[in-house]
């Protein structure tokens, strides 16, 4: 587990095969078992698979190559009173579900949340900034070349700021 998340990247090559529908309902256990604030729970997910769909939802977004690419995409919808920090846990426990079953995957940013909710058809009061595209890894398929970390020193900090 701890390996897993040390190793977890973005990968935006996939093979050009759907993702079998056991791997879709282990994904899906993944995102509903996330921890939310106060348990609320205020989220849902539609899974985009319509290759049309997919298309009109890459427009919502600036770098949305990986939505065309994936055979699937997972978006993430804030439902009302929603909290942005667990939609964030929601995508990782995706990812590293995805990982784990042998998925590549990469999260998306909907800059132009609107035009997603349009796409979407999203009832009033429920937003979709987010989403995670899924599908197996192309052979091609590798992290990109300047995906590194900063050095510990550079963001870590005891008992205040700067300390
Ligand atoms: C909140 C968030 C939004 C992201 N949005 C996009 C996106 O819209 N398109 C994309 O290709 N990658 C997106 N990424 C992936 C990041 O670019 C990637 O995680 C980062 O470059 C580090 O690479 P690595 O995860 O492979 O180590 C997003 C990542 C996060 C955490």
């Amino acid at each position: 587990m701890y390996n897993a998340i040390l190793r977890l990247r973005a990968l935006r090559s996939y093979a050009d095969r759907p993702v079998s529908p056991t791997h879709v309902d282990q994904l899906v256990e993944a995102a509903r078992w996330t921890g939310s604030s106060k348990n609320l729970q205020n989220w849902s997910f539609i899974l985009v698979d319509d290759p049309q769909q997919q298309e009109a939802l890459s427009a919502a977004g600036d770098f949305t190559d990986p939505v065309r690419a994936a055979p699937l995409t997972i978006a993430l919808v804030q439902e009302p009173d929603g909290y942005e920090f667990d939609t964030g846990r929601v995508a990782q426990n995706i990812m590293l579900a995805a990982a784990a079953l042998g998925l590549a995957s990469c999260p998306i940013t909907l800059h132009r949340d609107e035009v997603a909710a349009e796409v979407l058809g999203l009832p009033e009061g429920r937003r979709c900034r987010y989403a995670v595209a899924v599908g197996y890894p192309a052979e091609s398929a590798a992290p990109r070349a300047f995906g590194g970390r900063k050095p510990v020193e550079e963001l870590l900090h005891r008992n205040r700021y700067g300390g």
